[in-house]
């Protein structure tokens, strides 16, 4: 009998060395993106860790479930970077815990948002999508109009993002909550959605 044969002919034998296989191959993908500058430093200097109204809009954003719509990822092929922008790269998500990316699109991608419209649109899109586009199915969210709830807690948001590796100094956790005084849900969100992919904005 032939070691190959060996091999296929006894299942428990098999299923180990499949295991060992698919593993050490894995592991030659995936380590060295831990450790290539590319995918762990931010891709130029308009990669900012979030300052704190922006990343209370971003959690805001993951529990409205805009995720469920609109992707944050822009692949490399033409019929994307005519639409969008240029294609999204490694190096613009470093400070996302977690990454927005998703593969969803009932809307469009929004990895490029920022700036395309004003503020303005933004609030009057998203308080009733219908008013400014009249054949848009994206939901109302006509609750974002109402101060943000959980302000109290955004310098906590910010150690634990510290924790896994955003440099937020201490002056900056602590000046955080002042941040957010008087400010709306909805200013929140908009200024999330006005800060999407400018780091790669001109560049086509
Ligand atoms: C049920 C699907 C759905 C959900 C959920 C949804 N959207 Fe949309 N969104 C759409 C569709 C469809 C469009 C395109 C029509 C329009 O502009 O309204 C759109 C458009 C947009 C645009 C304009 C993009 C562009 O380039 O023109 C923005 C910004 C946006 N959505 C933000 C959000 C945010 C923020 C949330 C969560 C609070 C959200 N959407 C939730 C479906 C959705």
């Amino acid at each position: 009998m032939s070691f190959h044969e060996k091999i296929e002919t006894n299942v428990g034998l098999l299923i180990v060395l499949t295991v060992l296989t698919v593993s050490v191959g894995g592991l030659v993908e995936i380590v060295p993106l831990f450790f290539q500058k590319s995918t762990t430093q931010p891709l130029n200097e308009l990669v900012k860790p979030y300052d704190p109204l922006r990343l209370a809009g971003r959690d805001i954003y993951v529990r409205e479930g805009c995720y469920n719509c609109h992707s944050q990822m822009i692949r490399p092929f033409r019929a994307e970077t005519e639409r969008y922008g240029h294609y999204s790269v490694a190096g613009e998500f470093v400070y996302d815990h977690p990454f927005q990316w998703g593969s969803k699109r009932t809307g469009p991608d929004l990895a490029r948002v920022g700036g395309r419209y004003s503020d303005q649109w933004h609030r009057v899109h998203l308080l009733n999508p219908r008013d400014v586009v009249p054949e848009s199915n994206m939901p109302a969210y006509k609750w974002l109009d109402r101060p943000l709830k959980d302000a109290a807690v955004i310098g906590d948001k910010m150690k634990a993002l510290r924790v896994v590796g955003v440099p937020y100094t201490d002056t900056e956790i602590a000046d955080a909550p002042k941040a957010l005084e008087g400010k709306t849900e909805l200013d929140a969100v908009v200024a999330y959605l006005q800060g999407l992919g400018l780091a790669l904005k001109q560049v086509r």
